[in-house]
């Protein structure tokens, strides 16, 4: 069989984790693929941290953040920088992942050159075009020019063939975000770095631990205020401890730190290093998040999550009770962890599930699919 070009493409924090799994498999089949990595810069800093940890040589740094970017300029940026690499390249096949406006534009870019394109995290949707925003359109037009989809979940590929999409070109694999955390707890085991050392000061075993992430663009300005106040309402409790690893997103930061800074119980600190996330989830007894790879991560740990959004592409926690979607109602957000705090036995059902999204396979399985029929 002649080697295969596989190009992978990518942006952002969740992106670089759920592909270092599948590029690292790639990686250990030389004899069948070429790999070439591209990172399009759209997170920097965020971005930097997971490349570091995996250890994920690139071929491309096209460095395309800037502060505060609007979807248009972005967008832009990415389908005119990728056709240079695209032509010199000339790969088989070019892998994209989830929904960023990275996902959507290198697939345009992809598309334009006619080259194959592979979708990992295919098929999850809300059906709401604003909801999340702009991800479901992101990850329904990727859809719509991808050529071997890999869905994570059954539900998922139920989806695809709801917009008629081939099931031939539809493999279900489980998601490689369950191959990034085995990886990432394995190696972490006698992990110790800077960030974890500075957790270990503020967490304390007499405490509960929540911890909060959010970052949706359809939260921002009200949603997030919402969000605050009743972080705020529920560090009163003197036996809980909020820790809060803040997005970059200048209109999620600004609007964190105008009502959360320097209070009592509440601890903002800066985006974490992957192991040290990982290390946080798990001494922590809550998940308050809006984030998509969160949810999935989260009941590998046993740990409940409560969704900060009206809707899920994601259903199958929900569906298995590992979660618990409690929009960013301020009332809804207090009432629901303090069920969770006061009823242990509900707590105990919650973080006893299996995790419906994988098992640590999906990268091994997608490239075997390769193997046979790329
Ligand atoms: C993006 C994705 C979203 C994904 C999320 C993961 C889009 C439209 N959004 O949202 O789907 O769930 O990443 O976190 O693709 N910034 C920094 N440093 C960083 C990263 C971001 O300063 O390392 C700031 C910059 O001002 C940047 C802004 O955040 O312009 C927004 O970044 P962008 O990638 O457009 O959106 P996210 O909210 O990060
Ligand atoms: N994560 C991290 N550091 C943090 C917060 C999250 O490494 O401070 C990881 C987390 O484990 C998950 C991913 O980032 O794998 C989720 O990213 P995000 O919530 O930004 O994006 P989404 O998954 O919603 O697209």
């Amino acid at each position: 069989m002649k080697t295969k070009k596989i190009l992978f493409v990518f942006g952002t924090r969740p992106e670089a984790i759920k592909v270092a799994p599948l590029i690292k498999e790639f990686q250990k089949n030389k004899q069948h693929f070429n790999v070439c990595v591209v990172s399009t810069g759209q997170h920097k800093e965020m971005l930097d941290q997971v490349i570091d940890f995996f250890d994920i040589k690139l071929d491309y740094e096209l460095k395309l953040m800037t502060p505060n970017q609007s979807l248009n300029q972005l967008s832009g940026k990415i389908l005119n920088s990728l056709k240079d690499v695209l032509d010199k390249e000339k790969p088989d096949y070019v892998f994209v992942h989830g929904d960023t406006t990275t996902t959507a534009f290198a697939s345009i870019a992809s598309f334009y050159n006619q080259i194959k394109i592979c979708h990992i995290e295919a098929g999850l949707r809300t059906f709401n075009k604003y909801s999340p925003f702009p991800e479901e359109i992101n990850r329904t037009i990727t859809g719509r020019l991808t050529d071997l989809h890999f869905a994570p979940t059954e539900q998922a590929a139920q989806n695809l063939l709801s917009e008629n999409i081939n099931k031939d070109s539809i493999i279900i694999t489980g998601n490689t975000v369950i191959d990034a955390l085995l990886d990432g707890i394995e190696i972490t085991k006698d992990y110790h770095d800077s960030q974890i050392s500075g957790l270990k000061k503020i967490i304390s075993n007499e405490k509960k631990t929540i911890l909060v992430t959010g970052h949706r663009r359809e939260n921002f300005g009200k949603g997030f205020e919402n969000i605050c106040n009743a972080i705020l309402e529920l560090s009163k409790n003197p036996n809980i401890n909020i820790v809060y690893p803040v997005h970059l997103n200048p209109n999620v930061k600004d609007t964190v730190h105008k009502i959360l800074s320097g209070k009592e119980n509440i601890h903002l600190i800066n985006p974490l290093s992957y192991p040290a996330f990982i290390w946080l989830m798990n001494k922590s007894y809550i998940i308050l998040t809006d984030s998509g790879g969160v949810q999935e991560e989260a009941p590998s740990l046993g740990i409940p999550v409560l969704v900060m959004r009206n809707n899920t592409e994601r259903p199958e926690g929900v569906k298995a009770k590992t979660a618990l979607l409690v929009g960013t109602n301020k009332n809804k957000i207090i009432s629901n962890v303090n069920n969770l705090i006061n009823n242990e036995s509900e707590y105990k059902k919650i973080s006893l599930k299996k995790n419906p999204y994988g098992d640590g396979m999906a990268s091994k399985k997608i490239v075997e699919y390769m193997k046979q029929n790329g």
